[in-house]
């Protein structure tokens, strides 16, 4: 790939674009605000740290959606973020309204591109950016599972003491309090958890997991997260662009999987060139399943608002 597009020049959109352009992976990285000077600051700023960190890739920032021109993927940061208090379904109907604006630009100007949509509600929003492209859903997905099972890896590391690179976390469900850590598909070097933590420790960490975000938001106050998330986005677009096809948790468009269809949630997908190739669907036992339907009712219950 040779051009990438960011949508929203706010703290996961710049914390993004910088990241990327430090792993030097594309030529072309533009970014596209409504605020005034906004994306071309942030893209300045980022360019000239290339010096320091030694990448090629060019980086531009508009107000002008002309500057996406040809992107072969984009990645939507936009959208208002929720304030200490709120969930993220608050934020539901003013997001959709600028979701819907941003598409009309993404069809006209990249309309060969994949769409990785970050803002939330993420997993309301990839099924809006579905249903308004019409693309085929290899092509609309959103980032929110990557996130989460690296703040579950982050406190296993933090209980245990051991090494981060051992663990291993997965979340699944919608990015929302009623998220569904997996327990059974989580452990250290496939050892399972129970061996390094008791139950008291296990539980401590899924409910911190769920309410990763706001704990960072109720510490912060005036912002979100945005370091870990645009670490994440950085994740997924690098086993996209180099065709890595990791298995990483997606929000993805469901069509029977899991028992759900006509719905985005987060499930492991194989993320290669294709963009979204692979949905892998696990055999949920019956307390798993329930977890997950749960949090699907959520979902639906917002896609629901949708008009
Ligand atoms: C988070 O979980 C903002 O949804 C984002 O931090």
């Amino acid at each position: 790939m040779k051009k990438i597009a960011i949508i929203g020049a706010g703290r996961v959109g710049e914390s993004t674009a910088q990241f990327l352009a430090q792993s030097d992976l594309v030529r072309e990285l533009a970014l596209l605000d409504v605020r005034e000077g906004a994306a071309a600051g942030a893209a300045l700023d980022i360019q000239e740290t290339a010096p320091l960190f030694g990448f090629d890739t060019r980086l531009t920032g508009s107000t002008d959606p002309g500057v996406i021109a040809g992107a072969e993927l984009v990645v939507i940061t936009a959208g208002l973020p929720r304030k200490p208090g709120m969930s993220r379904s608050d934020v539901l109907d003013k997001n959709v309204e600028i979701l819907d604006s941003i598409l009309v630009d993404v069809v006209r100007e990249a309309p060969d591109s994949q769409i990785l949509v970050v803002s939330n509600p993420v997993d309301v929003l990839t099924y809006r950016a579905w249903q308004k492209t019409g693309w085929d859903r290899s092509r609309v997905f959103g980032q929110a599972g990557v996130l989460d099972a690296a703040r579950m890896a982050t406190f296993v590391a933090l209980e245990t003491g051991l090494s981060t690179r051992d663990i291993h976390t997965l979340v699944l469900g919608g990015h929302g309090d009623a998220m569904v850590p997996m327990l059974r598909f989580s452990g250290i070097n496939g050892l399972p958890l129970h061996y390094f933590l008791d139950q008291a420790a296990i539980d401590r960490i899924v409910e911190r997991t769920r309410h990763g975000g706001a704990e960072i938001l109720g510490l912060r106050q005036t912002s979100s997260a945005y370091d870990a998330p645009a670490a994440a986005v950085k994740a997924m677009v690098e086993s996209i662009l180099l065709d890595q096809r990791r298995v990483l948790p997606t929000v993805a468009l469901l069509e029977g999987e899991y028992g759900a269809s006509d719905a985005a949630m987060g499930v492991p997908c194989v993320l290669g060139t294709g963009g979204m190739e692979r949905i892998v669907e696990l055999d949920l036992n019956a307390e798993e399943q329930a977890n997950f339907d749960s949090s699907l009712a959520g979902v639906q219950a917002d896609i629901a608002r949708l008009k």
